[in-house]
């Protein structure tokens, strides 16, 4: 099969480990950018990367570079193009646009231009035009404009791709699954030991725990990738990928996810079932200050409230009680917290072996490993004795919403005036614009359930992907649907 360039987008700071799964799948010249990394591959790997893939948001794959400098130049352009090559008259479409240019000052205005031009093509053949579907679209185009360098591509995704499907309902602030799979692989946890997440909310890092542990494919859930309406779509071969399940492989050890709050434990029961995992993973409502030591070898990775979403009473005592409890209970073992508040990373009082750079949707975060060995309780800041505010590092203020903060404020506003701030080395300024709540935009809508039901449950309830009697899995049968509004 002929290879073509692709461009696989992310979320900032997981391009490396994307990069890493796509070398793993096969592709060639892989080139990492600003929240995507580019590649070649043929076909199969392009469908390949939309169900295997766990830190990919969307696979693009362009089909024409060019020069233009101004909105009309981009429609004379787009108008010449053949565009029955990717679609019909019956098909709906849709045009996104990312301009990173002064000469074109709207981009919603140059997708505009590219939906004339290609609703001009089709009512000069055939007097009629294709309607445009911002909601459902058979297909989306994304004309990328950089200076004067301008791509057209198609997605072949469709839903971001974080949408994994087996999302039934979300609890306040979940974490969105590609960033949460992609925190789990940069931990290098690969099912070899105990998992845990003792603040779980609807189970998203289990989850995706859970499908690493077993090598099971994020698209197994998913009712439809947007190339299954592409006019080259090759049944057969998605077919055969999908239904290779050789990789897939027992887990031997326990990943277990905790909550205080009894409805995300139920929340993450529902989340898991639809994933077919409720096997693999045991949740349970537990508050983490009852959390109790660890027999075996165990990686915590958890996304405990910042006080931006979730408004807790004493945020500051909750990351206290955090860093006494990896103390003491996660002897051997290592922790991986991610968190926006450098105050918060403070309280939990114990040396971070490393700091990682993320953004959770807006907010500009960090995930941070602990590593908790035994009886070297020297390599806990401050010993066991607990912290003092001295003791506490001189850092610019974030604004912290919660009451604890504001005991708080005037040493910190004492310390933005440091000239040797660490916060300073460490991170650039944060904008105003930073501290926004999680956009609602098409990819990060993930307040919503996504309602998506599985679609491939048993009748025991319990793997939605068990075999037929042919040793197959059955959701390619007609009336188990992904391809039910294909017309081609
Ligand atoms: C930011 S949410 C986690 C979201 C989760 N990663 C998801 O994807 O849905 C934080 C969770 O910590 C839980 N939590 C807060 N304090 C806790 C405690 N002391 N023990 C256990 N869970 C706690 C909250 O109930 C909430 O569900």
């Amino acid at each position: 099969m002929t290879e073509f360039e692709m461009i696989a987008k992310t979320f900032q700071g997981l391009e490396e480990i994307l990069a890493k799964e796509l070398i793993d799948l096969g592709a060639n010249g892989v080139a990492i950018g600003n929240r995507m990394v580019s590649f070649k591959g043929d076909k199969a790997l392009m469908y390949k990367a939309n169900f295997h893939l766990r830190t990919a948001i969307r696979i693009l794959k362009p089909f024409l570079h060019f020069k233009a400098d101004s909105a009309d130049e981009v429609y004379d352009i787009c108008r010449k193009v053949d565009w029955e090559k990717y679609m019909d008259l019956s098909d709906s479409f849709a045009v996104d646009s990312v301009v990173y240019s002064e000469d074109f000052r709207h981009s919603k205005f140059v997708a505009y231009r590219v939906k004339d031009a290609i609703a001009d093509y089709f009512r000069d053949k055939y007097g009629k035009r294709p309607n445009v579907s911002v909601a459902n679209p058979d297909l989306t185009f994304h004309i990328h404009i950089s200076h004067d360098d301008c791509s057209l591509s198609l997605d072949s995704s469709g839903e971001s791709l974080h949408k994994r499907g087996y999302r039934q309902e979300a609890m306040e602030a979940p974490l969105n699954e590609v960033l949460a799979a992609g925190m789990i692989l940069m931990s290098g946890w690969d099912g070899k030991s105990d998992f845990v997440d003792p603040m779980c909310g609807s189970g998203t890092i289990p989850i995706e725990a859970a499908l690493i542990a077993r090598n099971m494919a994020p698209g197994l859930f998913r009712s439809h990738f947007a190339f299954e309406k592409w006019k080259d779509f090759d049944r057969d071969l998605f077919e055969e990928i999908y239904n290779d399940d050789s990789a897939e492989r027992e887990f031997e050890f326990t990943i277990k996810g905790y909550d205080k709050d009894p409805k995300a434990i139920l929340t993450a029961k529902r989340n898991a079932k639809a994933a077919g995992l409720l096997d693999t993973i045991q949740f349970e409502q537990r508050d983490f200050k009852d959390f109790e030591p660890v027999k075996e070898r165990t990686v915590i990775i958890t996304n405990p409230p910042y006080g931006e979403r979730l408004v807790e009473d004493n945020l500051l005592g909750l990351y206290e009680m955090i860093g006494e409890r990896l103390k003491h209970a996660l002897i051997g073992g290592e922790a991986w917290i991610i968190s926006y508040h450098y105050e918060c990373f403070d309280k939990i009082g114990l040396k971070p072996s490393a700091k990682i750079p993320l953004f959770n949707g807006a907010l500009p975060c960090e995930l941070r490993k602990y590593e908790i060995f035994d009886g070297r309780y020297n390599d806990f800041r401050g010993g066991d004795k607990r912290l003092k505010k001295d003791d506490l590092p001189t850092r610019r203020s974030s604004t912290l919403r919660h009451k604890a903060r504001l005991a708080e404020k005037e040493e910190a506003r004492k310390a933005d005036m440091t000239e040797n701030s660490e916060f300073k080395r460490e991170r650039p300024a944060r904008k105003p614009s930073d501290r926004k709540p999680f956009r609602k935009d098409g990819e990060r809508s993930f307040h919503k359930p996504e309602g998506g039901k599985p679609f491939r449950k048993s009748s025991d309830g319990k793997k939605p992907f068990h075999k037929n009697s042919e040793g197959k899995k059955p959701f390619r049968k007609s009336e188990n649907k992904p391809f039910r509004n294909n017309k081609k």
